[in-house]
């Protein structure tokens, strides 16, 4: 969406660069998108990266679903455009923490190759890592953490991903999560395993 405003004189030539910034935290800053339905385990995911990750020396910055959706995106609800300007957001933030050389860790159902795609291209190919934490809608619905599935099976809640809105499955991602079919330990590692040589400072 182009801007409301005009008569605006962005700084970006004046500020310190990101390379500055990774330098200084000597690391790469990435966004790891994780992508999945509600229940597929992507907070767990992300909170165990981060955990590894800052074992190692690493600063990252969690963007969840449900914490966004209590703060800056108060505002939005689920339908397709409200979910498409929820991501939208998400996007921008996530480049600003990516412009201060901080690991982005995001975890958002972001349903659809659109609006996935519309985060990539704001945030950029090179830094957009999408992972598909990838669990049958069965086991999703069976775990039922926040009890959201059985409420929309009632009919309690309408547009609800899986259920009575759609999820489609990323085309091309940077990895594949079946965490269904491995612990959670797994998971975790898998995930740190493949973005470490993203992450790592080179010089
Ligand atoms: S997104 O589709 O816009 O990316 P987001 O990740 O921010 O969604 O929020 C999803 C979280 O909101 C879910 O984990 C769930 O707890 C809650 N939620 C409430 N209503 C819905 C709904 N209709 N569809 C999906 N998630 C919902």
């Amino acid at each position: 969406m182009a801007s409301k405003a005009t008569n605006i004189h962005p700084v970006f030539d004046r500020i310190l660069t990101r390379t500055d910034k990774e330098k200084m935290l000597n690391q790469r800053a990435k966004v790891i998108w994780l992508t999945g339905l509600s229940g597929s385990g992507k907070s767990t995911i992300a909170i165990g990266l981060e955990r590894k990750l800052q074992e190692q020396g690493y600063l990252t910055q969690i963007l969840d679903g449900d914490n966004v959706r209590t703060g800056i995106n108060n505002n939005l609800g689920f339908s397709d455009e409200d979910r498409t300007e929820n991501i939208r957001r998400i996007a921008e933030v996530s480049k600003l923490f990516l412009n201060c050389g901080i690991i982005t860790i995001n975890s958002f159902v972001s349903p659809t190759v659109a609006i996935r795609e519309q985060a990539r291209q704001i945030i950029g190919e090179e830094d957009f890592l999408e992972v598909y934490i990838n669990v049958p809608l069965e086991v999703a619905e069976q775990r039922d953490v926040k009890g959201l599935y059985k409420k929309a099976r009632a009919g309690e809640i309408k547009d609800f991903t899986g259920i009575n809105a759609p999820f489609e499955a990323p085309e091309n991602p940077f990895i594949v999560l079946n965490t269904h079919e491995m612990t959670k330990e797994e998971s975790v590692e898998k995930l740190f395993q493949a973005v470490i040589g993203k992450v790592q400072y080179s010089g």
